[in-house]
């Protein structure tokens, strides 16, 4: 039995908000040129005051249950794999499981930010292979947009991210499966802890205490904004983004047997449209085999994998039987791939 991917499912709250629309809504100095230049970026989704991580998540799962013909109820567990839950415990993955109403039901999160969707794959076909789950909801969710310095001290990560969240549901294949191939084939994950610094967003640090910063003239617990919004070492992210999203993608095709251009598809995490098209010509690959959505939404970190494999679905280009990789990279440093069969 393989573990595979049964079906897909996104959601993106409606307020679409533009690069346009960060200058004259909330006054950031900035240009539509400077963002599309060096991201590639667009517009991106903000979700609503009130709606948190989960609630941005349900409507996805709810559409991936569905697709794969299944009801809340067949799901036997939860991966969540967010970098932005609700509060620092419990994790959104308990909140995803009540809010489908499926108490008792195993919710775990994976924190694993822009590699999370890939370690939470890798977590889901680890349970369905062993026998421990037979259908497994992998979940990749993002609240950004209340974590983002909207002002124009922030502006070099604020109009980077956005909101959203994409869903799979991870099932094992049958014996009269007719797709014999169909299927997870392959996974590599990896991380680098001496990067932890280079992209974070800390909030607080319990090597103190307490552990979130006293101010000694009032004595109140303060958070600054060096913790509060996420930092970046924007160049050291992009070289080690490029450098790992290449060898993970040449990694696999030489412990698969096979050659990049036997790949139909590569479905890049979308952090940055430059990354990728580097990552495209390092390859050899045509743009048509490394698609983007990142134009669209922005940076949804653990979710921008499976919302691009749902819009690949929909729209007809993700089709069964195509060869498919999916690769991505980001704090921690982490990293992570998968070789599919559809
Ligand atoms: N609008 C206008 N000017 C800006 C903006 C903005 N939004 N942001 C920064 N600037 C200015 C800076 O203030 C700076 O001005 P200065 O020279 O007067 O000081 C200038 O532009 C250059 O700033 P840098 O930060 O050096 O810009 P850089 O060329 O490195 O581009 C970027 C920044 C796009 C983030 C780039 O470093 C990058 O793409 N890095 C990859 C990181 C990434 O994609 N992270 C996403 C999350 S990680 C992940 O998912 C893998």
């Amino acid at each position: 039995m393989r573990a595979y991917i049964a079906s897909t499912g996104f959601h993106v709250p409606p307020n679409r908000v533009t690069n346009f629309d960060l200058v004259t809504r909330y006054g950031i100095d900035t240009t539509n040129e400077w963002i599309v230049q060096r991201t590639g970026i667009e517009a991106r989704h903000f979700s609503a005051d009130g709606e948190g991580t989960a609630d941005i998540a349900l409507p996805a799962a709810r559409d991936a249950i569905a697709r794969a013909g299944l009801e809340a109820g067949d799901i036997d567990l939860i991966v969540f794999a967010t970098l932005s839950p609700e509060h620092a415990f419990p994790g959104s993955g308990c909140v995803l499981q009540a809010l489908l109403g499926l108490p008792g039901v195993p919710a775990m999160d994976v924190r694993n930010q822009c590699s999370g969707f890939l370690y939470a794959l890798a977590s889901a076909k680890g349970f369905v292979e062993s026998g421990m789950a037979k259908n497994v909801l992998v979940v990749g969710g993002e609240k950004h947009s209340a974590a983002l310095d909207l002002t124009t001290a922030g502006r070099a990560v604020a109009c980077l991210f956005g909101d959203g969240a994409g869903a799979v549901v991870v099932r094992g294949t049958k014996d009269s499966e007719p797709n014999k191939d169909r299927g997870i084939h392959w996974m590599n994950l990896g991380a680098d802890g001496r990067y932890a610094d280079a992209l974070t967003q800390k909030v607080w640090d319990n090597r103190k205490s307490p552990f979130i910063w006293k101010d000694p003239e009032t004595g109140k617990n303060v958070v600054k904004p060096e913790m509060m919004w996420c930092q970046m070492d924007g160049k050291l992210v992009f070289k080690n983004a490029v450098e790992k999203m290449i060898l993970s993608v040449v990694g696999m095709c030489m412990e698969n047997k096979i050659e990049p251009s036997d790949l139909d598809l590569v479905v890049c995490h979308q952090a940055n449209m430059r990354i990728n098209e580097y990552v495209r010509d390092q390859l050899g690959l045509p743009p048509e085999k490394v698609p983007n959505n990142i134009q669209k939404y922005g940076n949804t970190t653990a979710a921008t994998i499976p919302i691009l494999l749902a819009e690949l679905e929909r729209d007809g280009r993700l089709k069964s039987g195509m060869k498919v990789a999916l690769v991505g990279f980001g704090s921690g440093f982490t990293w992570g791939s998968a070789y599919i069969i559809w």
